[in-house]
């Protein structure tokens, strides 16, 4: 699908590749920035505070294309200027999470990093669709929202597609069926409000709840909820990267392809879902022109309290900000 657009594009002799920018050449950035270069049909800019790490990552990825068959240009950089005019930004940076903490504890740390770097990126690519990954993500992209002055649809956070995946590899295990055969959504905060739609989840087109009893399903549910704990608690010394980074990349490459895809991804609310003015993780068709519609599923009445209280629990850490100025 994407060779066939690359070739139809190239025939026409006008293409030229996209620009993706990735703020944070960390594990999660500069895995995405991999992805995105090992695809070959978009320019990255990798851009960190730390010196020469970015170059240096940027460089070893530039390397590899000869034996990938990229074409890709990919640079490394401490500053904002390599970055202008992207289509896409994605902003990473920040700290990661330790065994014993939450997301919720990066909160301070985090905002300070993601304002600045907001800030910096979105002056050079004011026509930027800006994908936000730093935690909490919720509290993180509703910053990035007011920091960086772009309309909310082009301002995005990841996190539902990263959660929805953890919880289909799960029950692809556990049914044994391919993973693409099994079809859900985790909506609501990145966190343990996180809301996965029984309801909806649906295994080779038949419910779940005919497949798998009610009290395995909860445990899924809740290795669900638990899926970022469980990976910092086996790497021990920062999160997860590969899952998130994959996640990262559908969302780039359905604005850069214009896809309109419909993926559950943070959206500003404006009353959807009861929800206002508020981040909330919900189904959005992603495109070129960012969040281009959001999607009204229909939820149980159990389903839209506890994306209700999802959203309570980020509008807490929203209150927090405020205080901290
Ligand atoms: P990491 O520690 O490997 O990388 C973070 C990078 O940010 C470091 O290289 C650091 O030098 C850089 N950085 C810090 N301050 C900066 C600044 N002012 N300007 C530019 N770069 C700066 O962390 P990792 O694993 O890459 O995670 C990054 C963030 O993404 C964390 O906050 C993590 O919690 C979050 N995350 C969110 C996920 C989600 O589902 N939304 C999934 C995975 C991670
Ligand atoms: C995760 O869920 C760290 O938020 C990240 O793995």
């Amino acid at each position: 699908m994407v060779q066939a657009i690359l070739i139809a594009e190239y025939g026409k002799g006008d293409f030229m590749r996209k620009k993706v920018t990735v703020v944070g050449a960390g594990n999660v950035g500069a895995t995405t920035a991999q992805r995105i270069f090992d695809r070959g049909y978009a320019d990255v800019v990798l851009v960190d505070v730390v010196p020469d790490m970015p170059q240096g990552k940027a460089l070893d990825m530039l390397e590899s294309g000869p034996v990938l068959g990229s074409d890709g240009a990919i640079v490394g950089s401490n500053s904002y200027e390599e970055s202008a005019g992207s289509d896409v930004v994605v902003i990473t940076a920040g700290i990661a999470r330790r065994p014993g903490m939450s997301r919720d504890d990066l909160l301070l740390t985090n905002m300070k990093i993601v304002g600045s770097v907001t800030a910096e990126a979105a002056r050079y690519s004011p026509d930027c669709v800006l994908v936000v990954v730093s935690n909490p993500l919720d509290a993180m992209v509703q910053h990035a929202y007011k920091v960086s002055g772009l309309p909310s649809e082009r301002v995005v956070g990841m996190a539902g597609i990263l959660d929805t995946s953890r919880f289909r590899t799960f029950l692809a295990q556990e049914l044994k069926v391919s993973v693409t055969n099994v079809s859900a959504y985790v909506l609501g905060g990145h966190g343990d409000t996180m809301v996965p739609l029984i309801g909806s989840t649906t295994v080779g087109g038949q419910p779940v709840s005919e497949l798998v009893g009610a009290e395995r399903l909860a445990e899924i549910v809740q290795r669900t909820r638990d899926g970022g704990a469980e990976i910092v608690g086996l790497l021990k010394t920062g999160s997860a990267y590969y899952a998130p980074s994959a996640a990262v990349v559908q969302m780039v490459e359905a604005i850069l392809l214009d896809r309109k895809e419909i993926l559950p991804c943070a959206a500003y609310l404006t009353g959807q879902y009861g929800i206002h003015g508020l981040y909330a993780g919900v189904p959005v068709k992603l495109g070129a022109g960012g969040v281009e519609e959001i999607i009204e599923i229909r939820l149980t009445d159990e389903e839209r309290s506890a994306l209700r209280r999802s959203a309570d629990a980020v509008q807490e850490l929203v209150e927090v900000m405020a205080k901290a100025g």
